[in-house]
């Protein structure tokens, strides 16, 4: 099944009754395997995680080391995610540790996908070679 699909999938699973907003991610690692996740919120809200490091924490305490591609869908829950839903900074941050600068996100756009680079979301990073 495509990514964008796995990461509607995992969107059915989002705990998000607080913003209503429910997304879902779908991880490619190097390895081969998918790995999904879901957003899941809290009552005191800054414990909130977001569906893209749900699905590394998966992928990374599995043993993974190595990530191609992540499909991230949101939307308001009981509607389509078909308009795009980009990570947010913490988690380009996140995915910056662990990616390489030519990782792919891949989002929903109408019928379509659009592809962008870590690169591109997060210019000019902070990172580990810089310490
Ligand atoms: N959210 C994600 O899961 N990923 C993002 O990159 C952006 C935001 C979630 C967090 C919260 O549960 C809801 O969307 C509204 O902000």
């Amino acid at each position: 099944m495509k990514l964008i699909e796995l990461a509607k999938e995992a969107r059915e699973r989002a705990y998000a009754p607080y913003s209503g907003f429910s997304v879902g991610a779908a991880l490619l690692a190097g390895s081969g395997k998918v790995y999904t996740g879901c957003n899941i919120e809290n009552a005191s809200f800054s414990p909130t995680l977001c569906a893209e490091r749900a699905a590394f924490a998966k992928a990374i305490s599995e043993g993974e080391t190595s990530f191609l591609s992540i499909a991230v869908v949101g939307g308001k829950r009981g509607e389509k995610a078909d308009r795009p839903c980009p990570p947010c900074g913490v988690c380009r941050q996140f995915m910056r540790e662990f990616c390489k600068d030519d990782f792919t996100v891949l989002f929903s756009e109408g019928e379509s996908v659009r592809t962008l680079t870590l690169r591109e979301l997060l210019p000019y990073a902070f990172g580990e070679q810089m310490k």
